[in-house]
């Protein structure tokens, strides 16, 4: 789905959830470069998506939602372990079996984590906005995806670049840095 298509914040915020399934499967379907290709794609992937949720979505949600606060902290805590997970995979040798054990895992805790996204905070969040609302958040999401690609995109390259290489934990900062302003 196009960022820019006519589809509300929650129909991308999943469509994006669907990318993200396609990468795990493609890190644990690949080997050698195609699987590094794959993993820094991925991560370049949830540096972004997880940011502008952090940005756009979760403090909507807080004040939307009756018990936004407390489903709101949840994710956050989930997206905070994503984090720590992700660096442990990155000092792994992305060929070992120790790696592909740690990686499923993480597989199962990201996937387990968009799914409580859609189920416990989307709908809601869409229930209580109306269309132009969802219609904004939409077009703010698109913005932060412009500013921080996740695909690198002729003639922006050495933008791009800032977030394709380095630790996860330097693509989020580069994304926040992006993304907040
Ligand atoms: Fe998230
Ligand atoms: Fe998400």
């Amino acid at each position: 789905m196009k960022l820019d298509s006519g589809a509300d914040v929650v129909a991308l915020l999943k469509a994006q959830h669907e990318q993200v399934k396609g990468l795990f499967q493609q890190v644990i379907t690949t080997m050698g470069s195609q699987r590094t290709e794959a993993f820094n794609e991925l991560r370049r992937l949830l540096a972004v998506h997880e940011t502008a949720e952090e940005e756009i979505v979760h403090p909507r949600a807080r004040e939307v939602m009756a018990n936004g606060d407390q489903v709101v902290e949840q994710r956050l805590a989930e997206e905070r372990a994503a984090k720590e997970t992700l660096g442990q995979l990155e000092d792994l040798d992305i060929e070992s079996t120790q790696f592909e054990t740690a990686f499923r895992r993480f597989q199962k805790d990201v996937l387990a984590h968009a799914e409580a996204e859609e189920r416990l905070e989307f709908v809601e969040l869409s229930a209580g906005l109306d269309r132009s609302q969802l219609e904004r958040m939409r077009k703010a999401y698109a913005l932060a995806e412009r500013v921080a690609p996740t695909h690198p995109h002729a003639g922006v390259e050495s933008q791009a670049a800032n977030l394709v290489t380095g630790p996860f934990v330097a693509m989020l900062d580069r994304a926040h840095d992006l993304i907040s302003h």
